[in-house]
Protein backbone atom coordinates (compact mmCIF):
# COMPACT_ATOMS: atom_id res chain seq x y z
CA UNK A 1 0.00 0.00 0.00
CA UNK A 2 2.54 2.07 0.81
CA UNK A 3 4.15 1.94 -2.67
CA UNK A 4 1.20 3.07 -4.09
CA UNK A 5 1.41 5.91 -2.52
CA UNK A 6 5.25 7.20 -3.02
CA UNK A 7 6.90 7.89 -5.84
CA UNK A 8 10.59 6.66 -7.36
CA UNK A 9 12.62 8.98 -5.42
CA UNK A 10 10.62 8.06 -2.00
CA UNK A 11 11.02 4.51 -2.54
CA UNK A 12 15.07 4.94 -3.97
CA UNK A 13 15.05 6.99 -0.26
CA UNK A 14 13.43 4.24 1.85
CA UNK A 15 15.80 1.21 0.09
CA UNK A 16 18.82 3.29 0.93
CA UNK A 17 18.71 3.97 4.21
CA UNK A 18 15.96 1.81 6.02
CA UNK A 19 16.25 -1.30 4.77
CA UNK A 20 20.28 -1.42 3.88
CA UNK A 21 20.95 -3.98 6.23
CA UNK A 22 18.02 -6.04 6.09
CA UNK A 23 18.29 -7.65 9.42
CA UNK A 24 19.49 -5.14 11.81
CA UNK A 25 18.13 -1.43 11.91
CA UNK A 26 19.82 1.87 14.29
CA UNK A 27 16.85 3.82 15.89
CA UNK A 28 17.77 6.98 17.14
CA UNK A 29 16.07 9.09 20.33
CA UNK A 30 16.40 12.44 21.64
CA UNK A 31 16.33 14.61 24.57
CA UNK A 32 12.62 15.78 23.36
CA UNK A 33 11.52 12.32 24.18
CA UNK A 34 11.33 10.76 20.54
CA UNK A 35 12.74 8.35 18.25
CA UNK A 36 13.38 9.16 15.01
CA UNK A 37 11.01 6.51 13.30
CA UNK A 38 7.76 5.22 13.84
CA UNK A 39 7.86 2.02 12.55
CA UNK A 40 10.53 -0.99 12.30
CA UNK A 41 10.50 -3.52 9.51
CA UNK A 42 11.68 -6.73 10.51
CA UNK A 43 12.24 -9.26 7.35
CA UNK A 44 11.55 -12.99 7.90
CA UNK A 45 13.84 -13.99 6.08
CA UNK A 46 15.93 -13.06 9.10
CA UNK A 47 17.01 -15.77 11.69
CA UNK A 48 18.28 -13.18 14.06
CA UNK A 49 17.37 -9.23 14.25
CA UNK A 50 19.53 -6.59 15.81
CA UNK A 51 18.16 -3.42 16.88
CA UNK A 52 20.88 -0.42 18.03
CA UNK A 53 19.38 2.56 19.93
CA UNK A 54 21.43 5.54 20.14
CA UNK A 55 20.79 8.29 22.19
CA UNK A 56 21.49 11.99 20.51
CA UNK A 57 20.89 14.36 23.38
CA UNK A 58 23.01 15.08 26.06
CA UNK A 59 20.27 14.03 28.90
CA UNK A 60 21.11 11.35 31.72
CA UNK A 61 19.36 7.79 31.88
CA UNK A 62 17.76 9.13 35.29
CA UNK A 63 15.49 12.02 33.79
CA UNK A 64 15.65 11.06 29.72
CA UNK A 65 16.57 7.40 29.81
CA UNK A 66 15.39 5.36 26.59
CA UNK A 67 15.10 1.63 26.06
CA UNK A 68 14.15 -0.16 22.66
CA UNK A 69 11.23 -2.71 23.79
CA UNK A 70 9.36 -5.06 21.44
CA UNK A 71 6.08 -6.84 22.54
CA UNK A 72 2.66 -7.77 20.89
CA UNK A 73 0.32 -5.11 20.90
CA UNK A 74 -2.27 -6.06 23.13
CA UNK A 75 1.02 -6.34 25.73
CA UNK A 76 2.34 -3.47 25.18
CA UNK A 77 0.98 -1.15 28.02
CA UNK A 78 0.83 -3.98 30.65
CA UNK A 79 4.55 -4.94 30.04
CA UNK A 80 5.37 -0.89 30.14
CA UNK A 81 3.20 -0.91 33.84
CA UNK A 82 5.40 -3.58 35.09
CA UNK A 83 8.32 -2.35 33.39
CA UNK A 84 7.63 0.83 36.15
CA UNK A 85 7.11 -0.67 38.91
CA UNK A 86 10.61 -2.61 38.12
CA UNK A 87 13.15 0.76 38.39
CA UNK A 88 15.54 1.72 36.93
CA UNK A 89 17.76 -1.11 38.32
CA UNK A 90 15.95 -3.13 36.09
CA UNK A 91 16.26 -0.83 32.74
CA UNK A 92 12.54 -0.53 33.44
CA UNK A 93 11.45 -4.10 32.75
CA UNK A 94 9.89 -6.74 34.73
CA UNK A 95 12.69 -9.24 34.98
CA UNK A 96 12.06 -12.68 33.12
CA UNK A 97 9.44 -10.96 31.56
CA UNK A 98 8.34 -13.65 28.68
CA UNK A 99 6.00 -11.01 26.89
CA UNK A 100 9.09 -8.98 25.75
CA UNK A 101 10.35 -10.33 22.57
CA UNK A 102 13.55 -7.84 22.88
CA UNK A 103 14.41 -5.30 25.08
CA UNK A 104 18.04 -3.13 25.76
CA UNK A 105 18.84 -1.50 28.63
CA UNK A 106 18.32 2.04 29.31
CA UNK A 107 20.90 4.79 28.08
CA UNK A 108 21.01 8.01 28.20
CA UNK A 109 22.43 11.06 26.47
CA UNK A 110 25.38 10.21 23.83
CA UNK A 111 25.15 6.44 24.46
CA UNK A 112 24.21 3.22 22.47
CA UNK A 113 22.85 -0.28 22.93
CA UNK A 114 22.00 -2.83 20.75
CA UNK A 115 19.31 -5.75 21.29
CA UNK A 116 19.66 -9.10 19.26
CA UNK A 117 16.32 -11.02 19.55
CA UNK A 118 14.96 -14.39 17.31
CA UNK A 119 13.05 -13.67 14.53
CA UNK A 120 11.38 -17.56 14.29
CA UNK A 121 8.99 -17.11 16.53
CA UNK A 122 7.24 -13.99 15.33
CA UNK A 123 3.59 -14.50 13.72
CA UNK A 124 2.87 -12.28 11.08
CA UNK A 125 -1.14 -12.48 12.03
CA UNK A 126 0.30 -10.79 15.23
CA UNK A 127 0.57 -6.80 15.56
CA UNK A 128 3.51 -5.65 17.56
CA UNK A 129 4.88 -2.74 18.23
CA UNK A 130 7.97 -1.02 19.59
CA UNK A 131 8.27 1.72 22.69
CA UNK A 132 10.04 3.05 25.09
CA UNK A 133 9.49 1.75 28.69
CA UNK A 134 10.91 4.97 30.63
CA UNK A 135 8.18 5.96 33.01
CA UNK A 136 5.68 8.15 31.00
CA UNK A 137 7.41 7.94 27.35
CA UNK A 138 4.84 5.36 25.90
CA UNK A 139 2.42 7.83 25.15
CA UNK A 140 4.81 9.12 22.40
CA UNK A 141 7.92 6.86 22.25
CA UNK A 142 5.97 4.28 20.47
CA UNK A 143 5.63 2.47 16.78
CA UNK A 144 4.73 -0.35 14.83
CA UNK A 145 6.63 -3.30 14.04
CA UNK A 146 5.98 -4.31 10.98
CA UNK A 147 6.75 -7.95 9.32
CA UNK A 148 7.89 -8.42 5.74
CA UNK A 149 8.70 -11.58 3.53
CO1 LIG B 1 12.33 7.14 26.74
Amino acid sequence: MIKKLLGGTALFFLASSAFANDCEVTVESNDAMQFNTSNVTIPTSCSEFTVTLKHTGQLPKQSMGHNWVMTTKADSQAVATDGMSAGLDNNYVKPNDERVIGATEIIGGGEQTSTTFSVEGLNKDEEYMFFCSFPGHIGIMKGTVTLSS
